[in-house]
């Protein structure tokens, strides 16, 4: 039997043993408590430096791709720089506010830009108003012309006929930011249209007329031989000048059939190799004398070469160029200085060979009359030396101009293939 003593004892032992138990287990709890924060914080620290290398990574990769983009788009760039710069075709892209963004070496050529031109207005740039013209529609209308074939005046270099598309330029949102200009150089295929137009005009001008022509010139001389067989002595006195009349005119009519004739003949070249200069200084020797007589000289200069040609017809030629040309001085009562100059173009294959006088030279407007049959401003003239000059370079597959000689007068650019 215990005693309340014993069981006082009993129960504080109890209490006490529930007291330590609960502490141990609070302990216990602490401890381990401090370890998993000790834990953590370990395992924070690492996820910290993955979080870090991660993001130098990704900032190493953004900078790389953009190092690669920037590249890419350097490089696109020099890409369309170098395709713009060898296009043959001419590119001109003009803004808004007229100004010219770009005009590529090629536009340049063709429109005969100088280096270091200012771009700030194409109308003042191409100087041309039927080419700004072209550039002003596609900006108004917004719509594309495509093909038009436009004429630049001769005497400006560069090319002389374009065809030109222009095409408007919008961005993302369809919002005009200017004009997209290309060119072709249609000179080429217009000096050939051209030199087969004449070349097949010059002998529709032949087949009709030489038949006429010749029946003419035989009228002419039946007429001039009765001329002749009038015996002058044997009419009275006040007859004898109409006689001399009709024999004077049926001449001077006679020769000039004689020219057309020859000029509307159906062209017969007798081909050889023929070289240029001879031809050139043979001609110079047919006028020398003329030149030489009102005190001045014609000088053949430059680089000439071989050409399949007809010596004879060239020849003729080129002596008609030199003989217009110290008549033309004469008319101005001016000495004649005449030159023959040829250069050798490598590029088209061809020699320019170019008469030059310091005569009173050759109206714009008169440029192509000049060509025509019996185009004439001399009092004796038949008007058929250059038709027929013209005829012999065609048919030599060449091209004649007309511009205006450094010496003052009128200068005559004879362009003849040399394949
Ligand atoms: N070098 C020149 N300078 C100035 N005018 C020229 C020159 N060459 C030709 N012409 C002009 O062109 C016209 C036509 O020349 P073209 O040679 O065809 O005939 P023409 O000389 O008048 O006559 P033809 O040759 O039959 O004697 C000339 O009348 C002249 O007015
Ligand atoms: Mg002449």
């Amino acid at each position: 039997m215990l005693t309340p003593d014993g069981y006082a004892l009993i129960g504080l032992t109890g209490i006490v043993a529930v007291l330590v138990a609960t502490l141990t287990f609070a302990v216990l709890r602490f401890g381990a408590a401090a370890r998993d924060s000790r834990q953590r914080t370990r395992a924070g620290s690492g996820d910290t430096a993955i979080l870090s290398a991660a993001l130098e990574e990704a900032v190493a990769k953004l900078k790389a791709q953009e190092r690669a983009t920037a590249a890419r788009a350097e490089a696109s760039e020099r890409l369309s720089d170098q395709i713009i710069a060898s296009l043959t075709a001419g590119l001109l892209v003009a803004g808004l506010n007229c100004g010219v963004r770009i005009l590529n070496p090629a536009a340049r050529r063709m429109l005969s830009v100088p280096d270091g031109a200012p771009l700030d207005d194409y109308r003042q740039l191409l100087g041309e108003p039927a080419l700004s013209a072209v550039i002003d529609q596609c900006l108004t209308t917004r719509a594309p012309i495509l093909r038009r074939v436009i004429h630049l005046p001769e005497g400006r270099g560069g090319a002389s006929h374009l065809g030109v598309t222009v095409s408007p330029l919008s961005d993302g949102a369809g919002e005009l930011l200017g004009a997209i200009c290309l060119f072709t150089d249609l000179t080429a295929v217009k000096q050939l249209e051209e030199q087969l137009r004449l070349k097949e005009s010059l002998a529709a001008v032949g087949e009709l007329t030489a038949g006429i022509a010749h029946e003419f010139r035989n009228g002419l001389a039946t007429i001039h031989g009765y001329g002749k067989l009038l015996a002058l002595k044997e009419m009275p006195e006040t007859y004898r000048p109409y006689v001399e009349g009709i024999r004077a005119e049926t001449e001077s009519l006679g020769q000039i059939v004689v020219n057309f004739l020859n000029f509307a003949r159906p062209a017969q070249l007798t081909l050889s190799q023929v070289e240029l200069r001879e031809v050139c200084e043979r001609a110079a020797d047919d006028v020398r004398a003329e030149a030489r007589a009102l005190g001045g000289d014609v000088t053949v200069l430059g680089e000439f070469g071989q050409i399949e040609g007809d010596e004879v017809l060239l020849r003729q030629a080129f002596s008609n160029l030199l003989r217009n040309a110290v008549e033309a001085c004469a008319g101005a009562s001016r000495r004649p200085v005449v030159t023959v100059e040829s250069v050798v173009d490598p590029v088209q294959r061809s020699f320019r060979i170019t008469v030059n006088d310091n005569g009173p030279g050759i109206e714009l407007t008169a440029r192509d009359r000049v060509f025509q049959p019996f185009f004439t401003l001399k009092r004796d003239g038949t008007g058929l030396g250059l038709a027929l000059v013209q005829k012999i370079i065609v048919f030599h597959n060449g091209r004649i101009t007309i511009g205006s000689s450094p010496l003052g007068g009128a200068s005559f650019q004879v362009i003849l293939p040399s394949v």
